[in-house]
């Protein structure tokens, strides 16, 4: 009896896209499979199974039965997108119509989905930008304004599973030496072409069941997030500061990368995610002076040692790793980019008093909008007379005039942007 996986999925489908939770916080890690499909196929999918039902109703549903209209598009999904057999995807969906206790909406849900199934894709002639790319309309002008000949493809990127990428712990174990444990486990995986730390899985799977993970021998990380730690020209007994470092993926990959730096300090805003950042470095043996702070505050959190080496995750519109985290379509609002940007740029101007003279700092996002990357970072070094723009240069993407970016969709990597500043003596 699968109906109630189904009702499960509406249930938690109308706290992420109805009430702002995030994917990972209603989803746990013992979430069965075919939930966890469901309820990351709507959200991904949302705009366009929205407009299919939209066509297919007779009239549209009262705002108190959003979960049946949520019911209806975890059925369209199925049928949509997964090799469900037909009679199992309707029945089960319709089923599930008691387990939310809304029996009277059984002959709805019906309708509504074997409509679909007669006039199969016949609606897509309908479709505008929003359902055919099933982005916010906001987001997609946005895109598309950015790469006026690359929107198609990114969208569409953002739309696809991503691969499961691993970093392997180089002080702990070897990438062929865990290739080979993976394998002894059934997982099959290759080596990443684009990193040397990386390993790309055939098939996803749960960290729970890939060997050696609770003993660090091994993380979760995209490709181009693991190019940070060889970015930041690093020597021996540097004082190097990850200024939002939660949950701790670039700074214990550079730790790993660096074992013989000196002070290193990790700070976040949230203190919940500091726990995080505590855990990864436990978990895989690493260490770290760690900080619940805002970074901007420097006189909270700064003992006026300067750092040789800074990095600064910036807080970004996540437009880059949208096929990871497909909620972001819909968490993100319009004036949001706005707040990030001026944001990053407190972050880079307050940062940059802390950074040593010939020190640099490593500024990266995970977003594919020019106004949080290249603009950024032009109107910090045209504000000042002491940065130099240092020349980034990676396995994949396209070089800017300030930094490197890699987009989804024509690079096999999440989109993230990498610019690398160093201090220097300026006009004083
Ligand atoms: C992109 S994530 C960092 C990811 C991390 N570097 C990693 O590789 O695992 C951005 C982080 O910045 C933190 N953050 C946002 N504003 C901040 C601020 N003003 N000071 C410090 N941390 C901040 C957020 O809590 C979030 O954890």
């Amino acid at each position: 009896m699968t109906a109630d996986i189904r009702a499960a999925a509406a249930q938690t489908l109308l706290t992420v896209l109805h009430q702002g939770r995030s994917l990972n916080d209603a989803l746990n890690a013992s979430a069965p499979p075919l939930l966890k499909e469901l309820v990351y196929g709507v959200t991904r999918w949302y705009w366009k199974l929205k407009t299919q039902a939209e066509l297919l109703l007779t009239k549209p549903l009262r705002k108190k039965d959003a979960d049946v209209m949520l019911l209806i598009l975890v059925g369209l999904y199925q049928l949509t997108e997964l090799r469900i057999p037909v009679h199992a995807a309707i029945n089960e969906t319709v089923n599930a119509c008691e387990h939310i206790g809304k029996s009277w909406s059984k002959g709805l849900v019906n309708a509504v989905l074997r409509a679909y199934l007669r006039q199969g894709d016949e609606s897509k002639v309908q479709f505008n930008d929003e359902a055919e790319y099933s982005h916010p309309s906001w987001m997609i002008t946005l895109i598309r304004d950015c790469w006026p000949t690359q929107w198609r493809e990114i969208l569409s990127a953002n739309n696809k599973r991503p691969p499961m990428v691993l970093r392997i712990n180089r002080l702990r174990t070897d990438r062929s030496a865990y290739l080979q444990k993976l394998e002894r486990c059934g997982l099959a995986g290759a080596p990443d072409p684009l990193s040397a730390d990386g390993i790309i899985l055939h098939t996803p799977a749960g960290v729970v069941d890939l060997p050696g993970f609770a003993a660090g021998l091994v993380s979760v990380q995209d490709t181009a997030a693991q190019w940070a730690a060889s970015l930041l020209p690093l020597k021996p007994n540097d004082r190097v500061l990850d200024a939002c470092a939660a949950p701790g993926g670039k700074l214990t990959h550079m730790l790993e990368v660096h074992p013989d730096l000196g002070e290193v300090c990790a700070i976040d805003i949230s203190p919940k995610r500091v726990k995080l950042i505590r855990q990864n470095l436990k978990r895989q043996g690493l260490k770290a002076k760690t900080m619940a702070a805002d970074a901007a505050e420097l006189s909270v959190w700064w003992d006026g040692h300067p750092f040789t080496g800074i990095v600064l995750d910036a807080p970004c519109s996540g437009t880059g790793v949208i096929r990871r985290r497909p909620d972001i379509k819909h968490q993100r609002k319009p004036g949001d980019i706005e707040k990030l940007v001026a944001q990053q740029a407190v972050l880079l101007d307050r940062l940059w008093q802390t950074l040593a003279p010939d020190g640099h700092v490593l500024y990266i996002t995970c977003s594919i909008l020019r106004a949080e990357n290249e603009q950024q970072v032009e109107h910090f070094v045209s504000s000042r007379d002491d940065v130099c723009v240092c020349s980034v240069d990676l396995p994949a993407g396209v070089k800017g005039r300030f930094g490197w970016q890699t987009l989804p969709g024509l690079h096999a990597v999440d989109g993230f942007y990498y610019s690398l500043l160093r201090k220097t003596a300026g006009s004083a």
